[in-house]
């Protein structure tokens, strides 16, 4: 059984977030420290940590930013250091995304991946997302990236789709 736990990062876990970012992205594909710290503040965005043991001590092994559109939770970035891939973080993170959905009333969750990257692309499938667009040079001229679907069923609040912004305070007490 996994024993990653999962947690909302705070504006101090910003150097643990920046270091994921540097170890698990290419320069041209990373968010700089000044985007990060606004995911870590801003009310429409939320960033989530994976924390696995490692040498009897609790450490962030992984970072989720999400972005919280009014109808679809958007998988800004998911990524695990290289040293606690294939042990479930990953997939802790892409689930608690899912969960986060659905409890708020979203009625689907999205992201973008690149286009080449064959084992991410079906390892997104294998949580029942799909491809429905195309989005050409979205990284770089000829670097074209797939944009995912995974459709929830939609929360039904007095015959409308209930899928109002959420702050952090709520998306604490959602944990
Ligand atoms: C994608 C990623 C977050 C998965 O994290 P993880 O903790 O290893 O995931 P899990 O342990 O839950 O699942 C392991 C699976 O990841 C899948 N995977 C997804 N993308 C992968 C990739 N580019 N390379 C290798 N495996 C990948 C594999 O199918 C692997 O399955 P396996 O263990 O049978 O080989 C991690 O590989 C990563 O950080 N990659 C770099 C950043 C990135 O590309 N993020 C996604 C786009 S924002």
């Amino acid at each position: 059984m996994s024993t990653v736990t999962i947690r909302s990062a705070e504006p101090s876990d910003l150097p643990a977030v920046a270091a994921i970012e540097t170890r698990c992205f290419h320069a041209s594909r990373r968010s700089s420290r000044r985007a990060l710290r606004h995911s870590l503040s801003s009310p429409s965005q939320s960033v989530w940590l994976a924390i696995s043991p490692s040498d009897g001590r609790r450490r962030v092994a992984g970072a989720m930013v999400l972005h919280h559109h009014r109808l679809a939770l958007r998988i800004y970035s998911v990524a695990v250091l290289p040293e606690f891939r294939g042990n479930g973080a990953g997939r802790r993170l892409v689930n608690y995304a899912i969960s986060l959905a659905r409890k708020t009333g979203r009625s689907s969750v999205t992201l973008e991946a690149d286009r080449r990257d064959r084992v991410l692309t079906a390892w997104y499938e294998g949580f029942g997302f799909e491809t429905y667009r195309i989005l050409r040079d979205y990284y770089s001229p000829g670097r074209h990236a797939v944009r995912m679907r995974l459709s929830l069923k939609p929360a039904l609040k007095g015959g409308r789709v209930c899928g109002c912004p959420i702050g952090h305070s709520t998306l604490r007490k959602l944990k």
